[in-house]
């Protein structure tokens, strides 16, 4: 396969600072199109040119510097991709792929094609279909818009019929402030309201696998995931109390769904695990993603540069974990403002906490950046994430209270 050595990348947040990093060591060039100057990634690229990425003739110009083109997220609409594609640039994902990252009804459709296990689904188109949902299925149930969602915005628990017009409102209008700087997560034009069975799930797991042009995969060890309010929290991996034929399975799963959707890149596969053990698919995702943040300091190769290798035509490398148990904790903006402060006095007491910093202003709830611990023990490893991360937040006064 033809090797590409520059790398064009659409948007300017965290993931794409991060392949940065690992295109450092792989001796790629990286191009950027971000959303401002000063953007998570613009901060660490040269090469970065500021635009708008659903310009087609602002994408087309960025690209043909380009050898292949990927992304910092998954809103680029598919029909500048097309026409990328049609004009020569290595696209990965291709559009056709991306699709089912973009619009949850189309991958809802695509998923029960091929019989991979889902929630109970229905398009719908009123409210009162979502009631008829609501009333075959059992309440509650799940309402989100199909596409333009992000963190859980876009994501309703519906108990009743008085709350089935709340969704539908929502299909006017933006979904609220982006966390990120770059505002790649509102944009639900063409979404429709896609209606699920609520999963009472015993907890949710990602699984993670990377495709190559070529059509060569490798799976990450499943991770357990923690959200808060729509945002990832924690990761634990390998997913404890997961057994092997379990973890097997999941891999399994997501290297098809991979394969079928002819994925080039990062394939994360959002899982719910029933309380009889069953899983379910929740969403997927085409770039590196929150759930594989721990696999930079805690696998033999990163998400990101596995991403980076795939799309550069280069052969995967190693997934396994470092050590038996790794932590990722995500870091969101809380009551510290001067992180940096914060660093030396983690540092001072615990230095082996592995810190990654996005070079975002704190704000509120925004991913601003995570840690990652690991070590033999589950219980100690995901104590000693969790204290550097309410420290790093604020939520802490040390980060040595975590026996
Ligand atoms: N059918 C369901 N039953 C129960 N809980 C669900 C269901 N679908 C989603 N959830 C919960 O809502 C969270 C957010 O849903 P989803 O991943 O679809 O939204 P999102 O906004 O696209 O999230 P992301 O931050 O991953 O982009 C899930 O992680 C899960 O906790
Ligand atoms: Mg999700």
């Amino acid at each position: 396969m033809k090797r590409a050595r520059t790398i064009g990348i659409i948007g300017g947040g965290q993931l794409a600072r991060m392949m940065q990093a690992a295109a450092i060591g792989l001796g790629l060039r990286v191009r950027l199109l971000a959303e401002g100057p000063a953007v998570s990634a613009a901060q660490v690229v040269p090469d970065t040119v500021v635009g708008d990425y659903t310009d087609p003739a602002t994408v087309h110009s960025f690209a043909a510097g380009c050898d292949a083109v990927t992304f910092d997220h998954e809103h680029v609409p598919t029909g500048i991709l097309h026409d990328l594609e049609r004009a020569g640039v290595a696209v990965r994902p291709g559009p056709d792929a991306l699709v089912h990252a973009q619009d949850k009804a189309v991958m809802r459709a695509r998923l029960s094609a091929l019989g991979v296990p889902c929630p109970d689904w229905r398009v719908v188109d009123t409210p009162a279909d979502l009631v008829a949902f609501g009333d075959e299925t059992g309440w509650p149930v799940i309402a989100k818009t199909s596409r333009g969602g992000y963190d859980g915005k876009g994501v309703w628990k519906v108990s009743d019929a008085a709350g089935a017009a709340l969704p539908f409102a929502a299909l006017d209008g933006p979904l609220g402030p982006t966390e990120r700087t770059a505002d790649p997560g509102s944009d639900a034009s063409g979404a429709v309201i896609l209606a699920e069975e609520f999963v009472p799930f015993v907890r949710e797991l990602a699984a993670l696998v990377v495709r190559s042009a070529d059509g060569a995969t490798v799976a990450y060890p499943v991770s357990e995931t923690v959200q808060r309010e729509g945002i990832c929290h924690e990761t634990t991996t390998p997913a404890p109390g997961l057994d092997a034929e379990a973890e097997r399975a999941i891999r399994l799963l997501a290297t098809r769904i991979a394969d079928a959707l002819g994925v080039v890149g990062v394939l994360a596969v959002e899982l719910m695990e029933r309380p009889d053990g069953r899983v379910v698919v929740n969403e997927l995702a085409m770039r590196p993603h929150n759930t594989g943040h721990w696999s930079i300091d805690g696998a033999h190769t990163s998400q990101f540069e596995n991403h980076l290798r795939a799309v550069a035509g280069l052969p995967l490398g190693p997934t396994g974990v470092r050590a038996p148990v790794v932590v990722m904790s995500n870091v969101l903006g809380g009551t510290r403002a001067d992180l940096d402060g914060a660093l030396a006095r983690l540092f001072a007491t615990q230095p082996d906490v592995r810190v990654q910093l996005y070079g975002k202003d704190v704000l509120p709830g925004r991913k601003v950046g995570h840690v990652t611990v690991y070590g033999d023990d589950v219980a100690t490893v995901q104590a000693r994430a969790r204290a550097a991360s309410d420290f790093l937040e604020g939520r802490a006064a040390t980060p040595d209270d975590w026996r």
